[in-house]
């Protein structure tokens, strides 16, 4: 095998270096150690205890051992933690930063390459970084204006990490950054909780999956606590609509964030796709049944019209998701919006195809509906289906 080249200390490195000497602190890991220079930053701390120092390329780690003797510092090969077992107080990465170039040597690339992109490899590190970091622990890490770093910011809060910018440096035809990133505080607080992942994001919140006691939980995170939680309001939906079976089960809640049972299903579209008629139709007659409870309850889901991404179909049935918008009303209106969206365009056309044809009188039904909700004119409504 061809050596690799080890990586010599560029702008970048300095950067960075000023920056470990800065908020490095108990038991550290520098990954893609390359020459050792953070490393020996961070054990030249005295808030540091240890160092633990890897990279992929062995030409770096038999330079290391070679050169550096600190009685704080062990080096060892690893690509990123596959070699790693420890929780660390503070994790330095100075990756490979730049868009991969065709042109570039394979022996250089190692160190300069981050993906195609620039950011894959930070992907891959913040998958895995969150099992290494104690709950108070800090990453710091340089990326480059080429780096795109609305992208890297984005996958930190889908990883459940919140950041700072703490440095930067123009650089000829670029510019670096030094970030301090930790775990989101609302996350830390959730002890017990394993395995959280990335689920969606919202205009407001992110939801990320996890376990919890052995149970596949979702968790939404409120992204602007302190103002109007909707986060918190969808908890006083829930607490309503669960008596009524309503919703995901809500099993914990805080002012900033709601853990609830994960509903494992299926979007509507999907569903109809592959169902017969009667299962369509008894799925369409649990989504009414939802409806009217709600209705009764005189809370309005604000978007019965076009469900289509707030209903998952499971085993046991239709449930609906996301309670953030729900209102209070004297004219609540999901039986009426789910009628029309019915018998809607694409909607209609799946059900149709189906053989459920559903006769464009519900609407009147509907009509009648809205000025008397009463059981009756409801079941009228059923009836059509
Ligand atoms: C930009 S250099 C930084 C070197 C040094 N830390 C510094 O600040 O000068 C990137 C280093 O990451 C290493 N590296 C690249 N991919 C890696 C991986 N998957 N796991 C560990 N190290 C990696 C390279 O071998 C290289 O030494």
């Amino acid at each position: 095998m061809e050596t690799i080249m080890l990586y010599e200390p560029r702008e970048d490195s300095y950067l960075l270096e000023k920056q470990v000497s800065r908020f490095a602190f108990g038991n550290v890991l520098d990954i893609g150690t390359g020459t050792g220079i953070q490393a020996l930053a961070a054990a030249n701390s005295r808030h540091v205890r240890s160092v633990q120092a890897v990279d992929i390329n062995p030409a770096s780690i038999d330079y290391c051992k070679k050169t550096i003797h600190h009685p704080k510092i062990l080096f060892k090969k690893s690509d990123l933690f596959d070699s790693v077992s420890n929780e660390f107080d503070t994790i330095i990465f100075n990756p490979p930063y730049l868009p991969s170039d065709p042109n570039e040597p394979q022996e250089s690339a190692l160190a300069t390459s981050g993906g195609k992109h620039g950011y894959e490899i930070m992907e891959r590190f913040f998958t895995q970084v969150k099992e290494y970091l104690d709950d108070n622990g800090m990453i710091l890490f340089l990326i480059s204006s080429l780096t795109n770093p609305v992208k890297v910011e984005s996958i930190m809060i889908d990883h459940g990490f919140t950041f700072k910018r703490v440095a930067k440096q123009k650089v000829s035809f670029e510019e670096l950054y030094v970030y301090t990133a930790e775990k989101n505080p609302i996350i830390k607080r959730l002890k017990g909780i394993k395995n959280i992942n990335f689920l969606a994001k919202g205009h407001r919140g992110i939801v990320y999956s996890g376990t919890y006691k052995g149970k596949d939980i979702a968790i939404k995170v409120d992204l602007n606590p302190g103002a109007v939680s909707r986060v918190d309001m969808e908890s006083r939906w829930l607490k309503i609509l669960n008596k009524k079976k309503i919703g995901p089960k809500m099993l914990h809640s805080g002012k900033d964030f709601l853990i609830m049972e994960y509903i494992d299903g299926e979007k509507l579209f999907d569903y109809v796709q592959h169902s017969n008629k009667n299962q369509i139709r008894h799925v369409i007659q649990d989504i009414f049944r939802q409806c009217y409870e709600m209705d009764l309850l005189q809370i309005n889901k604000e978007e019965m019209h076009h469900p289509v991404k707030h209903i998952l179909i499971t085993t046991d049935g239709a449930r609906m998701i996301d309670f953030e918008r729900c209102r209070k009303t004297l004219d609540p209106k999901n039986v009426t919006q789910f009628c029309q969206f019915l018998t809607s365009g694409s909607f209609a056309y799946g059900l149709e195809n189906k053989g459920l044809i559903i006769n464009k009188r519900i609407l009147k039904f509907a009509q009648k509906y809205k000025h008397d909700p009463s059981r009756k004119n409801f079941d009228t409504i059923l009836e059509e289906i």
